[in-house]
C-alpha cells in the first residue's frame, strides 16, 4: 500500500476534480511540437472522466512572472490536448474569477475543461493561500499528477492541499512507487543521474539524494556550476 493516497482513495463520481498537470510543453508558431507531457496525461484524465467526474485541468506554462503574456497562453494546448483526447476541451481565458467559474459551473459529468496559464498572478509561485482557494472553489476534489513540479511549494501544489481532498494521479503515483523502490530498499550499488539547467530549485533534492546514493552524476546544463565551482573555466 502507498504512503500518499491515489485516485483510489477518492470517490469521484458525480464530483468535479481539479487536476494539476505539468503541460509546459515546447510550443513554436503557436503549435505544439513535442506533445508527450499531453499523451502521458491523458491515462488519469480519462480514468476520471470515465468514472463520473468533471475534470478541471490547470497548469502553468513558462515563466510570465506575474504578469498575462500572450504568447504563453494555455489556448494552443487546451486544442493540442482535445484532440489527443478525441473530445471537446472548454478553456477559460482565466484560472479564477468569473470566467473561470463560469467554464467550471459547465463542466458536468465527463467533460474536460482547462484554465489558463497559473502563473498569469504572481500569487501561484507565491504559493498564496486566498489564490489557492479561489482555486479550490472551482472543485470538490484535488488530483496532482504534475510530477516534474513537485519540486516547487506554489499555491495550484501545495497550498491547495490544505483545502481540499487530494491526491495523486497515476502519473505522480508510478513516478513515486519508482522512486521508492529506488531508495527505499535498493539492491546497491544505486547510482542517481539528475539533469536539468535549474540548480537553485534542485538543491534539497540533490542534498537529499547525495545521502541514499553510491553515485550522483550531475548532468544537464547545472554540472556546469559544480564545474564552475572546481574552477574550470566553463
Ligand atoms: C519544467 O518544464 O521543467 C516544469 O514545467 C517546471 O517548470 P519551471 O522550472 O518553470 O517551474
Amino acid at each position: 500500500m502507498s504512503s500518499f493516497k491515489t485516485i483510489d482513495d477518492l470517490d469521484v463520481a458525480g464530483k468535479r476534480v481539479l487536476v494539476r498537470l505539468d503541460l509546459n510543453v515546447p510550443m513554436s508558431g503557436g503549435r505544439v511540437t513535442d506533445s508527450t507531457r499531453i499523451d502521458r496525461s491523458l491515462a488519469t484524465i480519462r480514468e476520471l472522466t470515465s468514472a463520473g467526474a468533471g475534470v478541471l485541468i490547470v497548469s502553468h506554462f513558462g515563466r510570465p512572472k506575474g504578469r498575462v503574456v500572450p504568447e504563453m497562453s494555455l489556448q494552443p494546448v487546451a486544442r493540442a490536448l482535445a484532440e489527443a483526447l478525441g473530445q471537446e476541451v472548454a478553456f477559460a481565458t482565466d484560472c479564477i474569477g468569473p470566467e473561470a467559474e463560469k467554464v467550471a459551473e459547465g463542466v458536468s459529468a465527463g467533460d474536460v475543461a482547462m484554465l489558463e496559464n497559473l502563473r498569469f498572478y504572481a500569487e501561484e509561485e507565491a504559493n498564496d493561500i486566498n489564490f489557492a482557494g479561489k482555486l479550490a472553489g472551482l472543485a470538490n476534489l484535488y488530483v496532482n499528477d504534475a510530477f516534474s513540479c513537485a519540486h516547487r511549494a506554489h499555491a495550484s501544489t501545495e497550498a491547495i492541499t490544505r483545502l481540499l481532498p487530494s491526491a495523486a494521479g497515476r502519473l505522480m503515483e508510478a513516478e513515486l512507487d519508482a522512486l521508492s523502490k529506488a531508495l527505499e530498499n535498493p539492491k546497491r550499488p544505486v547510482a542517481a543521474l539528475v539533469g536539468g539547467a535549474k540548480i537553485s530549485s534542485k538543491m534539497t533534492v540533490l542534498g537529499h539524494l547525495v545521502k541514499q546514493v553510491d553515485v550522483l552524476i550531475i548532468g544537464g546544463g547545472m554540472a556546469n556550476t559544480f564545474l564552475d565551482a572546481q574552477g574550470v573555466n566553463v
